[in-house]
């Protein structure tokens, strides 16, 4: 009787330990089978900046000879399905993962095969490429989250930061066992490959250039600018010095998102007619509150205008916020920003002042999408019909904060030798800006109580 093993992993540049790993797990049977993460499901697992593309790595396990039989893990869950459709004897994988696997014990044996010391594919990676120096500028919220975030992409390391208070930027240091925090912000230019800047939007723009004109790669956080003008000027120069400029708007960067734009896009619902995005996020006192370049437009409508310049594109026909400022507020705190394009219509809310269902509905003239709230975490969404029994549910995952993935693009764009990404384009982001802009400018502002 044939005795039938199985084995999973993604064996980005194949290397000794996975040929190893192959041996030892063929020793256990007669016939081995090898599974190979696809893109898809290592990107939806977290799992970023794999170099080498699905056909490579099936071939560095063909090559080596081992493998009788290979296929793709596409989804969680596929090793339960695989173990019991193919009959399978044994499941080995690495001590990396032990424990992990117990739970196919009641239909196959579990081995964990000791690691090979000393190599993996994320240390060849980090040795092929270097590692990305990150320099985090600001303090606050978001570079808390970016600098856990970080971690989850090989090939980079956030080491430094810097903040204009240095008592802020030390317990940030300390906080998350970075190196050091810099006295100065050419200091962290210098000890930095790329920046994510995190600091109060008006002081984006300035950072940004000072950044790019040192040579620096730049992931700054939304909104980039506050003005289309503004965020032209930055692209161009990054362009001109040959480095990456992103836009750090987590939501274009997150797989459930793209997809529920890949499905939109792709005929589903029929052409896409109208679009309503709400997002609201209730700050206390501070800084978004009373600052001039605070308020709800500035700090929350670059995520509920991004399903617009995604899906109608960057030259809307017209863009009209109404706000709501209470009369002892420097800003507003609820803003609904009205959009006209050639093709459709639709309608951004957000609040800081106000709490409102975050959901997301893009209507189609045969059907629409709905993506519950919190629909700029997209991990799941719908697309419902006019008959209400006809819906398809999608499910993607969305892992941890999410900032990984647009961290992840940004090495991977880093490396490509690029300075843009497809994924938020420069003209998508200088629209984004615009928008803002017309918001902020030309907006009708009413008093509240
Ligand atoms: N493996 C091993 N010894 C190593 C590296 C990997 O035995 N030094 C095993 C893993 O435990 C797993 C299989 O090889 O069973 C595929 O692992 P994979 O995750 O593709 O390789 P890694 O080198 O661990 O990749 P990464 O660094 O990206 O996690």
């Amino acid at each position: 009787m044939t005795t039938k093993v199985i084995t999973y992993g993604t064996f980005d540049m194949f290397h000794e330990g996975h040929r190893r790993l192959l041996e030892r797990a063929r020793e256990l049977g007669d016939h081995l089978t090898v599974g190979v993460t696809s893109e898809d499901y290592d990107a939806t697992r977290g799992k970023l900046n794999v170099t080498e593309g699905l056909m490579q790595r099936i071939e560095g396990v063909r090559r080596s000879g081992l493998a009788d039989e290979i296929i793709v893990e596409e989804y969680e869950g596929q090793k339960i399905h695989d173990v019991q459709s193919r009959d399978i004897d044994v499941f080995a994988i690495g001590s990396d993962w032990q424990g992990k696997f117990d739970y196919l014990s009641p239909y196959c044996q579990v081995i964990y095969l000791e690691r090979t010391k000393g190599i993996s594919s994320t240390d060849l990676r980090a040795v092929r490429n270097g590692t990305i120096r990150i320099g985090v500028v600001g303090s606050g919220r978001i570079a808390s989250r970016f600098v856990p975030e970080s971690r989850f992409v090989s090939g980079v390391s956030a080491d430094v930061v810097y903040s204009p208070n240095a008592e802020h930027a030390q317990a940030f240091a300390d906080a998350h066992e970075l190196d050091r925090a810099c006295a100065t912000f050419d200091e962290l230019l210098d000890a930095s490959d790329a920046v994510y800047i995190a600091s109060p939007h008006g002081r984006h723009v300035e950072q940004v250039r000072e950044a790019i004109a040192s040579g620096r790669h730049v992931l700054c956080e939304k909104p980039l600018a506050l003005t289309a003008a503004e965020a032209t000027e930055l692209f161009a120069a990054a362009q001109a010095a040959d480095v990456v400029l992103m836009e750090a708007l987590k939501t274009a960067y997150a797989p459930g998102f793209r997809r529920m734009l890949a499905v939109a896009q792709g005929g589903s619902i029929g052409r896409v007619v109208s679009i309503d995005a709400t997002f609201t996020k209730l700050l206390s006192p501070g800084r978004e509150h009373d600052a001039p370049d605070g308020g709800a437009i500035t700090e929350l409508a670059s995520y509920a205008l991004l399903p617009f310049v995604k899906l109608f594109g960057t030259q809307p026909s017209e863009v009209r916020a109404t706000s709501l400022r209470p009369s002892d507020a420097a800003v507003e705190v609820f803003s609904r920003i009205d959009l006209r394009y050639p093709g459709g219509i639709g309608t951004a809310k957000v609040g800081i002042g106000a709490k409102a269902e975050g959901d997301l509905v893009v209507a189609g003239t045969e059907g629409y999408l709905y993506v519950p709230a919190p629909w700029w975490l997209t991990d799941y969404f719908e697309l419902r019909f006019e008959d209400p029994g006809r819906r398809e549910r999608y499910y993607v995952k969305f892992a941890g904060g999410g900032l990984r993935y647009e961290i992840g693009e940004f090495a991977s764009v880093i490396r490509s030798g690029g300075t843009t990404s497809y994924m938020l384009r420069p003209e998508e982001s200088i629209a984004l800006a615009g928008m803002i802009e017309d918001s902020r400018t030309n907006g009708r502002v009413f008093g509240l109580g």
